[in-house]
């Protein structure tokens, strides 16, 4: 049998962070863009090794095993770690046959007791024809604990006919819209060869939370947002979940259209990551479903930790436009459940959301027409890694929302540091994406003071 080309040409990623774990995950890929065979492997199911190390030159393996890459599933590998200390580094590696990974770092979630502050990094949007991901790089340099991907880590679409200035930077795998599990793996395979998302990856273990762009364009519910029917719409989501579990590192498959988003990840006694699935289960005017809901609301409700960070994906305080209706695919149009949440906001709660392409901040109001009304927390807003930014008049929304306090059109990422007497939100932002090497700059930074914004002068 022919011999099998470099498989790891993906990288490595970690994810789901426990105390006592993490998901380790790779996939096998010699050919990542193979038309017909998924990476151009062989249809047969391949055993590949991992190792754990408590150092970077695996001198001190604490764990190694095997694990079964299955054609089924694109020979992806997701191995389920435990055993591991809390709040803990940890570096790890696949082998297969003389072929050696690239070695990651990650870290576990700290003790349920521990008040060591917790560092983490928000990302969402990235268009990979749009531009270069160096926020990804930038932000694996800061090593946080761990990065929240808020949805949008691939875009469905096929090469715009006539793409503008700045939309079609760089080309994709093929010209046409992901429809097929064959069309959307090769996507991921497309955006997974980007070396600056494999820094990322390799930098810290990631929570991925899915928005409407990994299937389809404002998909929600059972409704693909054309018009058309449910019927073939959950076909190309099962396909297009199957995928997406396929390239990160997950602790749940798929099952045919449905994906178990709506998750709790507890960071010790200063955060409480409490994520929630704002798109899957949305029907009529009811945003999160009525189970999702109870959980949410226990899970808010319940918490201890000093921070209730809610990830979801898409804006969630009012936002009215001077010239327009609000936008009905974001917490806007499902008003009512949006107050339902807030009825039960605990002390400490911060929303931190993406999908709008522009970076916002602002407080969260009992009343939004009533600005001095109480405040029930803040939500973090963060920009987009590469899409590009609608035409978006940001003063005269700010003047239409006093709630609102913060603006700004970069792209880039937000670096957060909790801890059990502060919560800081540093927005990054980069000069430009439509070439490589961009440097970082911190545009604004926030403090959360009595569950309101406080900004810090730089
Ligand atoms: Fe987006």
């Amino acid at each position: 049998m022919a011999k099998l080309g470099y498989p790891f040409t993906l990288g490595v990623a970690s994810g789901e962070p426990l105390p006592d774990g993490v998901i380790l995950w790779t996939r096998l890929a010699p050919e990542p863009l193979h038309p017909t065979r998924p990476g151009g492997m062989p249809s047969r199911a391949m055993t590949v090794r991992w190792e754990v190390a408590e150092d970077e030159a695996f001198t001190r393996v604490v764990q190694s095993g095997a694990a079964s890459a299955q054609p089924d599933w694109a020979h992806s590998v997701h191995v389920r770690v435990a055993g591991l200390a809390a709040g803990a580094d940890y570096f790890y590696r696949f082998t297969l046959d003389d072929h050696v990974s690239p070695t990651g770092r990650t870290r576990t979630a700290p003790a349920g007791a521990s008040t060591a502050p917790v560092r983490f990094g928000f990302v969402s949007c990235q268009r990979y024809e749009h531009g270069y991901f160096t926020a990804l790089r930038h932000l694996a340099g800061e090593r946080p604990d761990v990065i929240l991907h808020l949805g949008d880590y691939i875009y469905e679409y096929g090469k715009p006919k006539n793409p503008g200035p700045g939309r079609y930077v760089r080309p994709l795998e093929s010209e046409a819209e992901c429809t097929t599990l064959g069309a959307y793996r090769n996507r991921y395979a497309r955006y997974k060869m980007d070396a600056d998302l494999q820094a990322a990856h390799a930098a810290a273990p990631w929570i991925a939370l899915p928005d409407d762009h990994e299937v389809r364009d404002n998909w929600a519910g059972s409704l693909p947002g054309d018009g058309s029917s449910p019927a073939a719409f959950l076909k190309r989501r099962a396909a297009a979940f199957k995928a997406y579990y396929e390239h990160m590192p997950l602790r749940v498959r798929p099952s045919g259209p449905s994906l178990q988003n709506y998750r709790w990840r507890p960071y010790g006694r200063v955060a409480e990551f409490v994520v929630a699935d704002a798109r899957q289960y949305r029907e009529g005017r009811d945003m999160l479903g009525a189970e999702q809901e109870r959980w949410l609301v226990a899970r808010l409700t319940g918490a201890t930790a000093r921070w209730k960070v809610l990830a979801q994906a898409v804006f969630f305080a009012q936002r009215k436009f001077p010239l327009e209706p609000p936008s009905t695919d974001a917490w806007d149009g499902f008003p009512d459940s949006r107050a339902r949440i807030l009825a039960h906001a605990p002390d400490g709660l911060v929303v931190v959301s993406g999908d709008v392409h522009n970076n916002w901040a602002g407080d969260l109001r009992a009343d939004w027409d009533d600005p001095a009304s109480k405040a029930l927390g803040v939500e973090f807003v963060g920009t987009a890694v590469t899409s590009m930014p609608p035409a978006t008049d940001g003063s005269a929304i700010l003047a239409a929302n006093p709630h609102l306090a913060f603006f700004d059109s970069h792209r880039g990422y937000v670096s957060c540091t909790a801890s059990m007497d502060s919560f800081q939100a540093d927005y990054r932002g980069v000069a430009f994406v439509d070439r490589p090497g961009a440097p970082v700059t911190t545009i604004a930074s926030f403090q959360v003071k009595e569950n309101k914004l406080q900004r810090i002068d730089l």
